[in-house]
């Protein structure tokens, strides 16, 4: 069994993909070719945006996010410690100071009740994330931004595809920045990522930054970096996207029978707790996480039964070596710890039949056992 399947997908929509590759190899315009344009105009079209800026990959879309908001050494930007390293990393390499708040324990997501109590006046932007596939609450996340003026990126990684109040992840703040990780819901054979906003200004500024910074060539009014998705990847997207709503709805008819299966296992309040999603949201599932006691044993046994589990993410944020110098000690943010501590992800794709995820189920039954 496979945590991720991407073997059947591509077999799925293989002459698609060899057709789009084999344009790109004919064509020869590698980078910046018209798949990447037309990728573009598909993503945002889907996301319900006005623009959609083709990266190089999630993290670089966050990178050029902040870049493009101007936020420098010494600014401040607040988002969640129960995430990817790629989120804080961004803001503190471009020498910002990552300032956490805790999660809500039911969606693992920022909880916007404790956002007010983190600004300060170096505040310069606020960054949620929309953990393994389920957006965090936007509205009140924006209406708390508006109040003191801040610009709401959304880490949208993980994300690609779901709803909000039937609005779509990327479209929820000023800036959607997703990935396109070959693992992620819509993943490319490599590396990429996107960014997306309304904003006629931003969009333009997050193209230049995506190249060096230029606003014509070899002219440079500002720095940037080699951001750019290519033309196979953007090629290989292309084909996804016409499966893209089929593959979601497959995760959710997988995640609907994960949910009954463990609730027949482990009755409503069990050893296994299964994800919430808001009644608002639709989630694209990146990910199929649970909460167990004891996850270190419940990972060796599932090993053990030969079932491949992951855990996103076994330390906190502010736990991280690198991080020490932000002086957030073990216990300031305790639900983000003990998330840390009990999450465990089990196999999930749109492949997956009912008899594997059976077999998930009963092996995790015994992992759990005392
Ligand atoms: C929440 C989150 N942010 C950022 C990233 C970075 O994306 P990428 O791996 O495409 O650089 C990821 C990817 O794993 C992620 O899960």
């Amino acid at each position: 069994m496979d945590f991720i399947d991407l073997k059947t997908q591509y077999r799925r929509i293989k002459p698609s993909v060899d057709a789009r590759i084999a344009r790109v190899l004919e064509h020869g315009q590698y980078v910046m070719g018209p798949e990447v344009a037309e990728l573009e105009q598909v993503l945002a079209r889907y996301c319900g945006t006005k623009h959609c800026v083709a990266v190089s990959s999630g993290t670089d879309a966050l990178l050029i996010a902040l870049m493009a908001l101007d936020v420098a050494p010494g600014d401040e930007v607040i988002t969640a410690p129960f995430t990817f390293f790629a989120t804080a990393e961004m803001i503190a390499l471009i020498g910002a100071r990552p300032v956490f708040v805790d999660i809500d324990p039911r969606t693992w997501n920022l909880d916007p009740a404790k956002l007010e109590a983190a600004i300060t006046p170096r505040t310069r932007a606020i960054m949620p994330v929309s953990l393994y596939g389920q957006c965090a609450d936007f509205d009140a996340i924006n209406a708390i931004a508006s109040r003191h003026g801040l610009p709401v990126i959304e880490d949208a990684a993980q994300s690609f595809g779901a709803t909000y109040k039937g609005r779509r992840s990327n479209a929820l703040s000023l800036i959607g920045a997703t990935s396109f990780f070959p693992s992620k819901p819509l993943g490319c054979y490599g590396d990429g990522g996107a960014l997306f906003t309304d904003d006629d200004g931003l969009a333009k500024l997050m193209r230049e930054i995506r190249v060096h910074g230029q606003d014509r060539r070899y002219h440079h009014p500002r720095l940037g970096l080699t951001g750019r998705l290519d033309s196979i990847q953007a090629a290989v997207l292309l084909a996804k996207m016409e499966i893209f709503d089929d593959e979601v709805a497959a995760r959710a008819r997988v995640a609907a029978s994960y949910e009954r299966l463990i609730r027949e296992a482990f009755g409503t309040d069990g050893a296994v707790r299964p994800p919430c999603v808001e009644p608002f949201n639709t989630c694209v599932f990146a990910q199929y996480t649970v909460e167990v006691d004891r996850r270190d044993v419940v990972e060796t046994r599932m090993k053990a039964a030969g079932v491949p589990t992951a855990v996103h993410y076994p330390v906190p944020l502010h736990e991280q070596p690198v991080f020490a110098y932000l002086d957030q000690p073990v216990g300031r943010f305790p639900l983000s710890e003990a998330a840390a501590r009990r999450v465990i992800s089990l196999p999930m794709h749109p492949y997956l039949t009912e008899e594997q995820q059976a077999k998930v189920v009963a092996a995790l039954a015994e992992a759990v056992r005392p």
